[in-house]
């Protein structure tokens, strides 16, 4: 793998020309109490561009007045005492053995470096420097990203900080081989621990005891990170998009919405299923499930590369728009949106929501994207939501989630073992 990092940073590098600088950080976790922190979660680029997983690196690439790439990377130096309590610290042999990175410095001395490459760089023209300047929510705290970005402009402030978000964004979202192929180790550990999941259900269950379940199933593998909070909503709670509570009983005759995913070297699974605890379908969720299961077929008939996902969600709409009448839904000025109320893809990758040019991309060949529709009728107390993850290829599309029960009869085959 070393040799695809390598690959990655220097596609990256491409078209910057001295003086350049790019700094990416790893991230560390924050705090969750006192002395404990939360479980550390890599920044995805920087383990895009290098493949190690560990807190409080950087990496550094420059451009050099000569023309070429520069590569480092920052580790904390040795600790013997942390050593003795959490373990030792990344070395330098294996910074190189995982990334091909050969310049490892001490971080300590990350912004005095900093400081003489700017310096160095002095009346050879405006110094870019690229961070990842990414947030969430305007209201985010700062990234040590945006703490240096604030630091650097207050000491230098003829350098240009660019974000280079945008750039790790377009490369991150066609997938590689060795990407797809980790993508479909995540699907199959997923499709184990659900359908060990299934089997486990009984009318009376606790949520919380699928959702043990299911991670038990995915232990069983040997996989500890799920692609984001397991959600298991019973009955109504199922109206809630991202309810993650998972404490109610689901009574007999009630259905049960999952929406989870395993990973494999970080890269994610997202699926969604919506099944009756009872293990058999009534007459009227079975309507209700295969007219989501109708909008799924209808988007992954239209995914390929030119469309947008913002015309594969106006498929739904339609659909739904053409159902409402015969599902008993138009009713009180109810209308589709009433119904469902999120878009039907996102990309999906290293991020479950995953890193993205746009809001709402042209699909081309390599990018994989959920396809998931949903319905939700509150007042009945069900809520369907079924999720699969597709690959667009040059004319259409693969679906990824293909082995994972999905119609009422291959549910009901499973539930009934
Ligand atoms: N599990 C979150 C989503 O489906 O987007
Ligand atoms: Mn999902
Ligand atoms: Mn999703």
């Amino acid at each position: 793998m070393t040799e695809v990092y390598k690959h990655r940073r220097q596609k990256l590098m491409e078209g910057k020309v001295f003086p350049a600088t790019v700094c990416i950080f790893s991230g560390s976790a924050p705090m969750r109490s006192l002395d404990e922190a939360y479980p550390f979660s890599v920044d995805r680029n920087f383990y895009y561009l290098t493949g190690i997983e560990k807190e409080n690196l950087i990496l550094v690439l420059l451009c050099t007045a000569e023309g070429s790439i520069e590569e480092f990377l920052y580790i904390e130096p040795f600790d013997e005492v942390l050593a003795k309590w959490v373990g030792p610290r990344i070395r330098a042999d294996e910074v190189y053995e995982i990334s091909g990175i050969r310049q490892v410095k001490d971080i300590h001395n990350f912004r005095d470096d900093l400081n003489s490459y700017i310096e160095r760089s002095r009346g050879a023209g405006k110094h870019h420097v690229y961070l990842d300047l990414w947030r969430y929510r305007a209201d985010q705290s700062d990234t040590p990203a945006h703490t240096l970005a604030t630091w650097l402009q207050q000491r230098y402030p003829a350098i240009a900080i660019e974000d280079i978000f945008p750039e790790t964004a377009a490369m991150r979202s066609v997938k590689s081989e060795d990407e797809l192929q980790c993508m479909r180790e995540a699907q199959e550990t997923t499709r184990i621990a659900i359908e060990a999941m299934m089997k486990h259900a009984y009318p009376g269950v606790n949520e919380a005891e699928l959702e043990g379940a299911f991670d038990f199933a995915l232990m069983k593998q040997g996989v500890r990170q799920h692609a984001f909070p397991t959600i298991v909503a019973g009955g109504a709670n199922a109206a809630t998009l991202h309810y993650t509570e998972n404490c109610c009983t689901v009574e007999d005759g009630q259905m049960v919405l999952i929406d989870l995913g395993s990973t494999h070297g970080n890269y994610c699974a997202d699926i969604s299923r919506t099944f009756p605890i009872n293990g058999k379908f009534s007459p009227r969720q079975k309507e209700l499930y295969d007219t989501v299961l109708e909008a799924q077929r209808i988007v992954m008939g239209h995914a390929k590369p030119g469309i947008t996902t913002r015309e594969l969600n106006q498929l739904v709409i339609d659909y739904y728009e053409s159902r409402l009448e015969d599902l008993g839904l138009r009713k009180n000025g109810l209308g589709v949106s009433d119904y469902y109320y999120h878009g039907v893809s996102h990309s999906l990758g290293l991020d479950t929501h995953d890193a993205c040019t746009q809001r709402h991309p042209v699909l081309v060949p390599g990018m994989v994207i959920t396809v998931e529709p949903g319905l939700y009728v509150e007042a009945e107390g069900i809520g369907i939501r079924i999720e699969n993850d597709i690959l667009i290829t040059e004319d259409g599309c693969i679906d990824l989630s293909a082995g994972i029960p999905k119609t009422t009869e291959e549910i009901e085959a499973v539930m009934s073992k």
